[in-house]
């Protein structure tokens, strides 16, 4: 099934989700191609969840012995984080490419919006460590059309506020429905709490420190009592904030290798800018599809 929309041309429904021509294309080579390592670690999220924030906090945090903080040519100083952390099927195989892997170092950091079912096979069966970062659906709504409209992928006729809230709530997201992807990594962390991490957009905002330890910890690779006193926790997450982000010269000015805009990927970073948008019938409209959908998951989102 296709449906226009979204992005201007149509999206298609691929293994269950919604998904453009290209990013297809990428998607199906590297599920036939790539061979993931047990020590690789991938970042997948929905889209405009917050997935710079987060390969800037994994970067920094697999990297600090290489990198330490205070280094002037810090690659996140340097480099856009998606430059740093690349897409599987947005950027490496994007168009069907064949990737060379011969510069990354163990180990591996990776991502990918792709929903777990259809990640490459290895990926699900090694010991591969997914986190998975969730963000409330009002503000990732209003951060996916703002998005839409700065890289203007989309027709004019297609691109009102009204018209993308209808598909999203239809679950017509590139990569949706938004709930299904969201739930079934939600589903695995509970199950498999060693392969899934899964964490949320507010909560990292509200508990940073206390969320960059357990990503650490996961990943383990956790913080000595020594690095803690010396105040390296406090130092990531400083660099890697919204604010000392996106006022980097690379991230103003700089484009991807892909060729987007390093300064699309960076607007508010803020809980609840959905307010200065919605209708309270649209905000009661996805209140009743959220609880339909997450009802007795245990799941429950912040929009404050
Ligand atoms: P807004 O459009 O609401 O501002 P993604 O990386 O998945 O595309 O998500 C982009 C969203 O994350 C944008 O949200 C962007 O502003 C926000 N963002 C980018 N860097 C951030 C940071 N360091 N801290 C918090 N939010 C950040």
């Amino acid at each position: 099934p296709k449906e226009k929309g979204w992005i201007g041309s149509y999206i298609y429904n691929y293994q269950g989700f919604w998904i453009s021509p290209r990013l297809l294309q990428g998607a199906i080579a590297c599920q036939q191609q790539f061979q993931a390592q047990d020590s690789d670690i991938f970042l997948v999220t929905n889209p405009k969840s917050g997935t710079i924030w987060l390969k800037s906090l994994l970067f920094a945090l697999v990297n600090r012995m290489k990198h330490p903080m205070f280094e002037p040519n810090h690659p996140l100083l340097i480099k856009n984080p998606h430059d740093l952390v690349p897409f599987l099927e947005l950027t490496l195989y994007v168009d069907g490419q064949v990737p060379d892997f011969s510069s990354f170092t163990t180990p591996r950091l990776l991502s990918s919006h792709l929903p777990f079912a259809s990640l490459p096979k290895s990926v699900q069966d090694s010991k591969t460590k997914l986190v998975y970062l969730c963000r409330n659906p009002k503000d990732t709504f209003i951060s996916m059309w703002h998005f839409a409209n700065n890289l203007r992928l989309h027709h004019k006729d297609t691109n009102s506020l009204e018209k993308l809230f209808d598909l999203f709530c239809k679950g017509m997201s590139v990569y949706g429905p938004f709930w299904d992807h969201m739930l079934d990594y939600w589903k695995r962390s509970i199950e498999n709490p060693n392969k899934v991490l899964f964490l949320m957009y507010e909560e990292i905002k509200k508990q940073p420190k206390m969320h960059l330890k357990r990503l650490a910890e996961f990943l383990e690779c956790p913080f000595s009592i020594k690095e803690e006193n010396c105040g390296i926790v406090d130092e990531i997450l400083r660099m890697c904030s919204f604010k000392s982000l996106s006022n980097l010269e690379v991230n103003t000015t700089g484009k991807l290798s892909t060729g987007e805009e390093n300064k699309v990927f960076f607007r508010r970073g803020e809980i609840g800018d959905w307010k200065n948008y919605f209708t309270t019938e649209m905000s009661e409209k996805l209140n009743n599809i959220i609880e339909q959908k997450f009802q007795g998951s245990g799941l429950k989102f912040s929009y404050i």
